[in-house]
């Protein structure tokens, strides 16, 4: 399998994933924002998977970039904006790669999360999909210094978006909706957290880690 076809697995996957946990993505926003959050993460990835099967893209760069502009069009609020700018910026991280190395993966994925943070103005602690994406660049960087191939720097990054997501239970929020609740965000875990280490694990799977 070419890395571009590796590339539209790995959307498959994410769409994939997106489908089944629909619903639990839903009920945490509707613990702490407005109960979107499924809907809007499965509208976006099955329209990324619809352009991006229309598109027979060229390489990697190509796919993650066809991603982004299905997620800017198609997801309205928060998520949609954030979650495209992190597969542009990942797109332009890898941009005449044909065949990334593990730590190209690493670094579009620090990349992307660098598009987050920029676009949302969230750091570590305020309670949003940061909590989990910046660990997650970390673990990637660390597994591909380390010799891991791409499967393995994507897994060592769903497990660090894991934990990272669990760590935003206790935190009241400083970004998003959220935000508005104080102290009754305490105690729920953040959807768009609980996304991001989705879609990590659903790629690291695609890639058979
Ligand atoms: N400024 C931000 N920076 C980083 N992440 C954010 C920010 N604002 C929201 N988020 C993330 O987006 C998630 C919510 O996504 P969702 O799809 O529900 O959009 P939304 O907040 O309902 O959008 P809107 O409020 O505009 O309708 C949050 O759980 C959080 O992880
Ligand atoms: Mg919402």
């Amino acid at each position: 399998m070419s890395a571009t076809e590796k590339t539209v697995a790995v959307v498959r996957e994410m769409a994939a994933a997106m489908e089944e946990h629909r619903r639990h993505l839903t009920k945490l926003d509707s613990e702490i924002g407005d109960g979107d959050h499924g809907n809007n993460m499965h509208r976006g990835f099955g329209a990324a998977l619809e352009r991006l099967e229309g598109a027979e893209p060229a390489t990697p760069a190509d796919a993650l970039k066809a991603v982004s502009m299905a997620l800017i069009s198609k997801v309205g609020g928060a998520a949609g904006p954030l979650y495209g700018t992190a597969f542009l910026r990942a797109a332009t991280a890898l941009a005449g790669k044909k065949d990334p190395s593990p730590e190209d993966v690493a670094e579009a994925l620090e990349a992307a999360v660098g598009g987050v943070k920029q676009r949302g103005k969230a750091e570590v602690g305020d309670k949003t999909m940061v909590d989990a994406l910046q660990p997650a660049a970390g673990a990637a960087k660390e597994a591909a210094a380390s010799g891991g191939g791409a499967g393995e720097v994507l897994r060592a990054a769903a497990e660090a978006a894991n934990e990272g997501s669990e760590t935003t239970v206790p935190l009241t929020a400083r970004r998003g909706r959220a935000n508005y609740l104080g102290e009754r965000a305490v105690g729920h875990m953040d959807p768009g957290a609980r996304s991001s280490y989705l879609l990590l694990d659903a790629a690291a799977r695609a890639l058979g880690a």
